[in-house]
């Protein structure tokens, strides 16, 4: 275990952020995680899995902790399911894809999602209709304080849209070290609903799709909207879609008629904030080495030495123009450090 003082972060971020670290080091087992929890003179730790859902405003002065334990297994299976655990520091597409060599469904929806296994559990990730709630069976998790670990069943977890107990009561008190999935080994169940996915499938000319093409139509759709960020820093969604009331949706239907809208409850509809931002006319400008991204309004993008703050303005110049526009206040889904 080696620590490093005063290292760039923009590898580590896929903003592309270029804030410093004040200490840095790289974490390859519990117990080196145990250890470095326990270095007297760093009371203050910052953990960081795959940095795909952060927004670095400043230097961290604190001890960086990078997650990158490693590791697969197949914990049990039986002729239906199998019940596979991943290590936090795995890369969360590479993990999707090593399922999908080995025939097990359940996370094809998800392929392409950046970031780690071990942070996908913090904001229950999610896309086509699939979250990662619905295969997910566990996760163990070491708490900083008494340096045990503890296993959290989904219930515990308490997922919600982008949500979880890791956002809310434990934030900053525990540490993801793996997660478990139940996934299945014959009958795939598909979910394929989702308009973009069918599109896709009709257009590759599939007609009986296996998860893989499932997979490959997901990705086909993803690079087709999303940035990637190897090429463009981003955080995927900046905002959260924002729920309303029927009664506030049926207002704007009067004024905006063609405004999207899925129903979460008999009270409540979904807006998607993409085509909120496109209506104020941000979708696709540029200020500077920023902006919003040209294919989808609820990216936002580093071209290149952006930095945090200007990003951070942009964020909230859009979210005072769709309130203005819509009476709408939409809320940021990455983590502002
Ligand atoms: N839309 C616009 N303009 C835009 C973007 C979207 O009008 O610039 C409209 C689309 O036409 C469509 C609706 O908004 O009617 C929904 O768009 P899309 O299917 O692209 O999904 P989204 O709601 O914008 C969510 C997730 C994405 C996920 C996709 C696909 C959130 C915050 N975002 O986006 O997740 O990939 O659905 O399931 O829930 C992420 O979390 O980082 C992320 C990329």
């Amino acid at each position: 275990m080696q620590i490093k003082h005063n290292i760039s972060l923009k590898p580590y971020n896929t903003f592309g952020i270029d804030a410093l670290a004040r200490h840095f080091v790289t974490i390859q087992s519990v117990e080196e995680l145990k250890q470095a929890l326990t270095l007297k003179n760093h009371p203050e730790i910052f953990i960081l899995g795959g940095g795909s859902n952060m927004l670095l405003t400043k230097n961290i002065d604190a001890l960086v902790l990078h997650l990158n334990i490693k590791g697969i297994s197949i914990i049990s299976e039986d002729d239906q399911f199998v019940i596979v655990q991943a290590h936090a520091g795995e890369n969360w597409h590479e993990f999707v894809l090593w399922c999908l060599e080995n025939d097990f469904g359940g996370l094809e929806n998800l392929s392409l999602i950046p970031g780690n296994v071990g942070s996908a559990p913090i904001q229950n990730i999610g896309a086509y209709g699939i979250e990662l709630k619905d295969a997910f069976v566990s996760c163990e998790v070491l708490d900083i304080k008494t340096k045990t670990l503890k296993t959290y069943t989904k219930e515990d977890c308490k997922f919600d849209y982008r949500n979880s107990i890791f956002k809310q009561e434990e934030k900053g008190k525990s540490i993801i070290c793996n997660v478990t999935f139940k996934l299945s080994k014959k009958n795939h169940k598909l979910h394929t609903s989702y308009g973009s996915i069918s599109n896709q499938l009709a257009e590759m000319k599939i007609v009986h799709p296996t998860i893989q093409d499932v997979s490959k139509a997901v990705i086909k759709i993803r690079q087709s909207k999303l940035p990637d960020p190897k090429k463009i820093g981003n955080s995927g969604s900046f905002f959260k879609n924002p729920v309303i009331s029927t009664n506030a949706y049926s207002k704007l239907k009067e004024n905006f008629p063609d405004i999207p809208g899925y129903t979460v409850s008999d009270t409540e509809i979904k807006v998607p904030a993409g085509w909120l931002i496109e209506k104020t006319g941000f979708k696709g400008k540029q200020f500077g080495d920023y902006g919003v991204h040209k294919e989808q309004a609820l990216v936002l993008v580093n071209y290149g030495t952006a930095n945090g703050n200007d990003i951070l303005e942009l964020a909230r110049l859009i979210q005072k123009t769709v309130n203005q526009l819509f009476n709408i206040a939409i809320q940021a889904e990455v983590n502002i450090i």
